[in-house]
């Protein structure tokens, strides 16, 4: 009989639950989207997001093991989110899921959102029939985290180790998408339609600005992402021929006007080779970062997980460098790359395994560490 984990993920503004078996087979998979509300504001207002993970987590988490067709009896353990995250949105899914595990006396998993984000790429390739060789340099890279880790296992232990080898220094690289989205009235969040208008840049139209890699001297694997962020500001403060698109654009987000196919017409080819550029910018200091941790940690495969792993740029870019490196890369699916919950019931199995329970005072840490 295979071990069969519900998931409970609530760390930010996605309300999840999912069922996995043996950490492996994904029974359901239910994310509930905050998107609607936030994007008024141009990101994530805590509050709202408490509200409405207490308003949602009982349908999702019903919703997850109809979709499964289990019964809360059926269910091996419970794994929850315990951090990091917003301290409110956490509190939610961990107080629902210390209620769960205590009334059906199941076995309550606390589980890192990173190792999530990690064990998402391995759901994936199980679903290739692929395993992905140790050791192995990870990038989570989402709206909260751009941080790179060494994977590796003792073969007498189920559960991975990690190693922290550099992380950003500011903004992650999900945020500089959100925020230069913003700058630009592209909506909320950026990361989506960035990675479709710059794909869409006329050939010919050069780039209205260069943005040169930046410079982390005391570890040369960290990131930065504040710098560029504050490149296009300037830039846009500089050039008042933007104005009269942006203000376009600042008018169909108003009237809800904020698919690709709407916004490319209000785009002028500077734009579009502007938004080029940034993305070009920041897929060459990811990947270029990424394959120099591998090569110093003689890595046997690259690992990208996390929301802005759903780049395409980014995905053919890392495919190639690892080709020519011989090294294999992974990706989640896009679905497993955002926050969902799946992930989090597959990074509680080997933990269940280990017998890395929690009991009733298990609490949320925002400032979870992975290593
Ligand atoms: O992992 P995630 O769902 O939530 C956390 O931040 O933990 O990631 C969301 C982030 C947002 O900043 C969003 O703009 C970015 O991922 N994102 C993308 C793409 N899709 C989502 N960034 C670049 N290209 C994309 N295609
Ligand atoms: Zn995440």
């Amino acid at each position: 009989m295979p071990t069969r984990i519900l998931g409970i993920e609530s760390s930010c503004d996605e309300t999840a639950a999912a069922v996995v078996a043996d950490g492996r087979e994904i029974l359901s998979s239910i994310v509930a989207s905050q998107i609607d509300i936030h994007r008024q504001y141009g990101g994530v207002v805590p509050e709202l997001a408490s509200r409405e993970h207490l308003r949602q987590i009982v349908p999702v988490v019903r919703e997850a093991l109809s979709k499964a067709n289990l019964t809360f009896q059926d269910i091996d353990a419970i794994g929850v989110t315990q951090g990091p995250g917003l301290v409110g949105a956490l509190l939610v899914g961990i107080t629902y899921a210390k209620t769960l595990a205590q009334t059906l006396n199941k076995p309550l998993v606390p589980v890192n959102h990173l190792e999530g984000h990690v064990h998402a790429v391995f759901l994936e390739a199980h679903k290739a029939g692929k395993w992905p060789e140790l050791p192995a340099v990870c990038l989570i890279v989402s709206g909260g985290h751009t941080v790179l880790y060494e994977v590796t296992q003792d073969p007498t232990q189920p559960t991975f180790a990690y190693k922290r080898i550099s992380q950003t220094r500011d903004d992650a690289a999900g945020e500089a998408y959100d925020k230069v989205a913003k700058l630009l009235a592209l909506g909320y969040p950026g990361g989506p339609i960035l990675d479709r208008l710059a794909a869409a840049a006329p050939v010919g139209t050069p780039a209205p600005v260069r943005f040169a890699p930046t410079k982390t001297r005391s570890n040369p694997l960290d990131f930065s992402f504040s710098g560029i962020k504050t490149a296009v500001l300037y830039h846009l403060r500089e050039h008042c021929e933007y104005g009269s698109e942006i203000l376009a654009r600042q008018e169909a987000l108003k009237r809800g006007e904020r698919k690709f196919e709407q916004l490319l017409p209000l785009c002028s080819p500077q734009t579009l080779a502007l938004v080029r550029e940034f993305q070009n910018s920041v897929v060459r200091d990811l990947v270029d970062r990424t394959m120099l941790a591998a090569q110093q940690f003689n890595a046997a495969s690259v690992l990208v997980s996390g929301g802005v792993a759903a780049n395409s740029q980014l995905r053919t870019t890392f495919e190639q460098r690892g080709q020519s490196a011989g090294i294999a890369t992974y990706f989640p699916s896009r679905a497993l790359s955002t926050d969902n919950a799946a992930m989090i019931a597959a990074a509680a199995y080997p933990q269940f395994q280990a017998h890395h329970l929690a009991g009733p005072t298990l609490n949320a840490n925002p400032n979870l560490k992975l290593a």
